[in-house]
């Protein structure tokens, strides 16, 4: 194996919590019923799909594609204010020591995130330079579980997929990781799902995966 591909919300940072204020705001501006539970549906998906499945629980007139566009845009509007407040403190002394541990084993490591909001981020807490590799949002047509943005991670790192880890927290995140080929690792929530390879409690345990 020769890289780690990280998703980033919830598993580097955890702005899963920022994605929901937000959306709960939209939500409750709309009159839209909106709870954790649906929340975690959202994990790992797009924007776009993220607001088609608040909509379900939306029972009047369809909306326009400009409506749903103000909705996504306004949603972002909250996030990125939270965002805002992050600095280098929102990512765990774990999480940072164990990055440079990998580096400095020789792994490439490398970011594979449905979000457009991704090198924001990374800058904010200051993890932009500790990556080779970024795929996101911005590089993406089709959203996990869809393979894509894992298989342009691996690119960007220039290596194989199968040669590649994916730290993942989200279901779909695992899923896409697999049908890419690469060898899934499930963090958080995934840390429970059957569907990988391999699970784990802890971000430094990833260093029991060092030969
Ligand atoms: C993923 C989150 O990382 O990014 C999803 O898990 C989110 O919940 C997706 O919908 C898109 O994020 P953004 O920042 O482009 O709205
Ligand atoms: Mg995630």
């Amino acid at each position: 194996m020769r890289a780690f591909i990280f998703d980033l919300d919830g598993v580097i940072v955890h702005t899963d919590r920022f994605h929901y204020r937000a959306w709960k705001q939209t939500a409750d501006e709309m009159g839209i019923y909106f709870d954790e539970q649906i929340n975690h549906r959202l994990r790992g998906i797009s924007r776009e799909q993220s607001l088609e499945i608040i909509l379900e629980k939306y029972d009047r007139e369809p909306l326009s594609r400009e409506q749903k566009q103000e909705l996504m845009d306004r949603k972002n509007g909250y996030y990125r204010k939270l965002l805002g407040e992050m600095t280098p403190d929102d990512v765990g002394a774990e999480v940072r020591s164990t990055l440079g541990k990998l580096r400095e084993a020789g792994y490439k490591l490398g970011i594979g995130s449905s979000s457009k909001n991704t090198k924001y981020i990374l800058e904010k807490v200051e993890l932009l330079k500790i990556f080779q590799a970024v795929s996101d949002g911005t590089n993406i047509r089709k959203s996990k579980p869809d393979p894509e943005v894992f298989l342009k991670a691996a690119e960007f790192l220039h290596e194989n997929p199968g040669d590649c880890y994916v730290v993942e927290d989200a279901y779909a995140g695992i899923d896409a990781a697999k049908a890419a080929g690469c060898i899934s690792i499930g963090i958080g929530e995934a840390g429970k799902y059957v569907g990988a390879d391999y699970r784990i409690g802890s971000f430094s345990e990833l260093l029991e995966f060092l030969p």
